[in-house]
């Protein structure tokens, strides 16, 4: 398949991504009860994966969205982080778990957790749909809920873009040139 001058083929397959988001889900329902969690969806990315995620949330939960970006498009990490929506919620005293469509070198989420501490949650985790390992830059503690670990390798679809192109896919492509 070709997204503008890239070409890609399956990876991970929207019946499997639906699975493991199913796991995920059962771990947070049974990890977080009683403990009225707020989601905190990281755009544009992560749409998908919230929609789908908390739609299989059984126990009372908030969700909300922040923008960070620190790709403009292309295929590798650039270190600026643009802010562009605030977080509207009050945070202090409450369950945060982060959700990410990808860690790359992990500079995004580093970020937004040190700036989410700062207004005293009771605590902090992240779920990501997909993790690169070899692209981190340093251990992040409160990673705790990973979908898939892939290679170092340029993934689009399921939210994930190539020049803003490809998040309607739903499964999961990787760049093979
Ligand atoms: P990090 O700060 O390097 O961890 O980058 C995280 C952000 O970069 C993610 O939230 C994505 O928006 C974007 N990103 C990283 N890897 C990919 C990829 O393979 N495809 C599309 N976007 C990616």
């Amino acid at each position: 398949m070709k997204i503008a001058d890239l070409t890609f083929e399956v990876l991970i397959e929207a019946g499997s991504i639906a699975k493991r988001v199913d796991q995920l889900a059962q771990q947070l329902n049974t990890e977080y009860a009683g403990r009225t969690p707020i989601f905190i969806g990281v755009l544009n990315g992560s749409f998908l994966f919230v929609a789908d995620l908390v739609k299989r949330m059984t126990i009372p939960c908030e969700v909300t969205f922040t923008k960070l970006a620190s790709y403009y498009g292309g295929t590798s990490t650039t270190r600026k982080i643009r802010e562009d929506i605030e977080l509207s919620v009050d945070i202090s005293g409450r369950h945060i778990i982060i959700l990410e469509d990808i860690v790359d070198t992990g500079n995004t989420l580093s970020y937004l957790i040190e700036k989410l501490k700062t207004h005293a949650p009771a605590s902090v985790q992240v779920c990501s749909l997909l993790l690169k390992p070899g692209k981190l830059e340093s251990s992040i503690e409160e990673l705790r809920y990973v979908g898939f670990e892939i290679e170092n390798e340029f993934v689009v679809g399921y939210g994930l873009d190539y020049q803003e192109l490809g998040r309607n896919l739903p499964d999961i492509y990787r760049q093979i040139s």
